[in-house]
């Protein structure tokens, strides 16, 4: 077996680490806009060079509505994946029912979170920032997909909110202490519902043929195509933000757009891709599956 995890531990690891949303952000809480928010690792925006130091911070902030709205996004789709994996099974093992159950409440107070926050940037950002969606339309068009293929995608993002964090302290010199407390916080949970992602993904593969596998991998690519073309967009909307919120068009749109697109890539979909426990799981699988994914994984860098 190439780990240990099991329902009983990690639903007490879950317990012993879990907050309040007040903990993190009160409602009347205000982010703190003279500084950073995202580690310069995931939104590379101290790169562009086009901009000045200001902007630079302003498409910085941008990027953190970005990951508000995309993790709203992905997080409103990870719920109901949840209860379908776990109404089935209500009358299986309690450790399992109640980890899977503690996992989905988990999950419905981080897009309450990432919504709290949402607000506070609304209310201190000076300009509207657009973003993809509906979310209902999103989860729809991922949610069709075998359930294999979505719990691996999952698992992808689960394992991706550990890097995050060690991103976000590695490069901070001037993170709103708000915006590091969001990531962290995340991070405390998100460690646990990794390994419960990791047993749902081994219970969904159980049976399969390699075929049958390669198949669920074939699905995988979709999704994630489908997820970077919406990266494509929110890069394009990420602009159009920048440009009203700092009163002027940038020459060089196209390149900035697509240098932003690629830290995208790397933040919602590379640095899951990668991460090696996340590479564990599909090698357990499939050592075919585990060498298509990290062929794949150098555009997503
Ligand atoms: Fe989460
Ligand atoms: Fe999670």
């Amino acid at each position: 077996m190439y780990h240990d995890f099991n329902y009983e531990a990690t639903l007490a690891s879950s317990l012993r680490a879990q907050w309040q949303l007040d903990d993190v952000l009160r409602a009347d809480q205000e982010l703190d806009f003279s500084r950073n928010m995202m580690p310069e690792s995931l939104a590379r925006t101290a790169a562009v060079q086009s901009l000045n130091p200001f902007e630079q911070r302003v498409l910085n902030q941008i990027s953190a509505h970005q990951y508000l709205s995309i993790f709203g996004v992905v997080e409103e789709f990870i719920l109901p994946f949840l209860l379908d994996h776990a109404r089935p099974a209500l009358r299986g093992d309690d450790w399992r029912v109640r980890a899977v159950l503690n996992f989905a409440g988990e999950e419905a107070k981080h897009i309450h979170l990432f919504k709290r926050f949402h607000n506070a940037f609304v209310r201190g950002f000076p300009v509207e920032c657009q973003m993809i969606g509906p979310s209902e339309a999103i989860g729809a068009e991922v949610l069709k997909h075998d359930p294999l293929a979505v719990g691996l995608v999952i698992l992808m993002i689960e394992w991706m909110t550990q890097a995050h964090y060690l991103g976000s302290i590695r490069d901070d010199t001037d993170l709103d202490p708000l915006f590091k407390s969001l990531m962290l916080n995340h991070w405390k949970e998100e460690a646990q519902h990794a390994k419960l992602d990791t047993l749902i993904v081994d219970a969904l593969a159980e049976g399969r043929t390699e075929e049958q596998i390669d198949k669920a991998i074939d699905e995988f690519f979709d999704i994630g195509g489908f997820l970077d073309n919406g990266l494509k967009v929110q890069a394009g909307f990420n602009l159009d933000a920048l440009e009203k919120a700092i009163g002027r068009k940038i020459e060089n749109r196209e390149e900035v757009e697509a240098q932003q697109h690629q830290a995208a890539r790397w933040t919602y979909i590379g640095s899951g891709m990668v991460h090696e426990r996340f590479r564990a799981t599909l090698e357990s699988l499939s050592p075919h599956a585990a060498r298509r994914i990290a062929e794949a994984a150098p555009a997503f860098a």
